[in-house]
This record gives C-alpha cells, sequence and structure tokens, in this order.
C-alpha cells in the first residue's frame, strides 16, 4: 500500500460526476479505499475524495470529530437556511485559499463499506468540510462556489489578505481540504 496521486485543477476527471459505489465492494474499490485514507494521512488533509484520486466513484473519506469517516454515495440535506463564510483550500488546488459561503448545519447519510446505511448531523467546519468534499463528486471545485473570486488569495500573501488576523484562528479555515 501507499499513498496516491492527487490530480490537480484541470484534470478533466474532477469535473466529471462520479458513480455510485455498488455493493458489496470488489477488492479494487476496498483497496481504492484504503490507499484513499493512507493518502490523507499522508497530506495531512481534512478530506479527500476519489476523483481528486482519478477514480470517479461517489467515496469521500473524512475526519469528522477528529477521526476517519468514510462515506460511501454520501448525500447531503442542508438544515436551515443560515450560511457561513470561511477559507477552503483544495489538495487538488495546491497554494491557493478561498473565501466560500457554506451551510452552517447540515445532515447526511451515506453507506459503510458493508453497504449498511449511516447517518449523521454536522455544523461549522465539519458541515463545511463534507459540502465540500460531496461537491467534489458532482464535479464542483470550491471557485466554483466563491461569489467573489477577488476573495482569492495565494497562501504566501495570506497574512495580507487577513489583515490583522492570525489565519490560524480563522473559522473553517483548513490547510488542505
Ligand atoms: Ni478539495
Amino acid at each position: 500500500m501507499s499513498a496516491l496521486k492527487i490530480v490537480k485543477m484541470g484534470n478533466p476527471v474532477l469535473r466529471k460526476t462520479a458513480k455510485p459505489v455498488v455493493f458489496p465492494l470488489d477488492s479494487k474499490t476496498e483497496d481504492l479505499i484504503s490507499r484513499m485514507a493512507e493518502t490523507l494521512m499522508h497530506e495531512e488533509g481534512a478530506g479527500l475524495a476519489a476523483p481528486q484520486v482519478g477514480d470517479s466513484l461517489r467515496i469521500v473519506v473524512a475526519l469528522l470529530g477528529g477521526a476517519p469517516h468514510i462515506l460511501l454515495n454520501p448525500v447531503l440535506t442542508m438544515e436551515g437556511e443560515d450560511m457561513e463564510w470561511g477559507l477552503e483550500g483544495c489538495l487538488s488546488i495546491p497554494g491557493l485559499r478561498g473565501v466560500v459561503p457554506r451551510f452552517q448545519r447540515i445532515s447526511w447519510t451515506a453507506q459503510n463499506m458493508a453497504g449498511e446505511p449511516v447517518s449523521g448531523t454536522a455544523e461549522g467546519f465539519s458541515a463545511r468540510l463534507l459540502q465540500h468534499e460531496v461537491d467534489h463528486l458532482d464535479g464542483i471545485l470550491y471557485p466554483d462556489r466563491m461569489p467573489d473570486l477577488r476573495l482569492l488569495t495565494h497562501v504566501d500573501e495570506i497574512e495580507n489578505f487577513l489583515p490583522g488576523e492570525d489565519p490560524g484562528s480563522h473559522e473553517g479555515e483548513q490547510e488542505h481540504e
């Protein structure tokens, strides 16, 4: 087992609608999921979607409450209309961060590796993370969600971009998603 290569913005696989995972899982898909979890740790990311490693399947590995969760065929439901603006990055768009509005609270359903239904709720950073990752399954990248592309910055300019703020304390910021 080894970490997988992350594909970058511009690769057509990131713009495709990913296909549902079918059960029971074949060994190739099981292997892909294990390697995605390994890749997420290797990249010190918070979330990874299968299209980001070149596989157009509805698989997300995400750190929720600090623990890795494997969500197969995830579906999100927005809870309420409250939006929150926060800084996002993406392993497929290295070196950049952007301010993106996301729903503050969501609920989610998915299947685990046995094909059993799993569900939960998320708010704040976890809700942002899941919206970002599930967007990957639909060919959407975070700049597509930015109403104002002037709120896109290079990481090297983040201190100028967020004057007077410690970027590390910025709500919703995450080095990699
Ligand atoms: Ni991403």
